[in-house]
């Protein structure tokens, strides 16, 4: 089991945290940050952005992971996440359904971390497979994989 230490997940709850005033989100007023830990060891933030063709919107953790991966990474050790209406994070915000399966592309379930953040000082942590159990991934049987 990977340990990562208690600083670097402290810097990583601080990056999703600083990013929510940026998200733009004209339309539900909920704002997102997230942070991802990268294999390298660097954070990349993102938030979300929506549309006025409302589908076309993007969540702050699939931004966030996107970040990372142009970036040239390619694994995700952990990810924070906070958000709320107005930027109030005060409540719980969990991953949706297609964020984790985009983590899983890049994640090892059984280790990599999802922070749930509600402060600098309180979030919850689980594992992606905690969050996403029995997943479909790139190591599925059959599946042919790029690299
Ligand atoms: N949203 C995220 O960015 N991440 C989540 O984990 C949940 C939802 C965004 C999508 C949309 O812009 C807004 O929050 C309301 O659903």
């Amino acid at each position: 089991m990977q340990t990562i230490e208690d600083n670097t997940l402290k810097a990583l709850v601080c990056r999703a945290l600083d990013a929510v005033p940026r998200a733009y989100a004209p339309y539900s007023h909920f704002q997102v940050g997230a942070a991802v830990l990268a294999g390298s060891g660097r954070i990349y933030d993102g938030v979300n952005v929506e549309n006025a063709s409302y589908p076309a919107g993007i969540c702050a953790e699939r931004n966030a992971i996107a970040h990372a991966i142009g970036s040239g990474e390619r694994h995700v050790l952990a990810i924070a996440v906070c958000g709320g209406r107005d930027g109030d994070v005060s409540g719980d915000c969990f991953p949706c359904g297609i964020c984790r399966q985009v983590m899983r592309e890049f994640c090892n379930p059984d280790e990599c971390l999802v922070l749930v953040v509600r402060s600098a000082e309180s979030y919850r942590t689980f594992t992606l497979a905690d969050l996403l159990p029995q997943s479909f991934g790139p190591d599925a049987p059959g599946l042919r994989s790029l690299d």
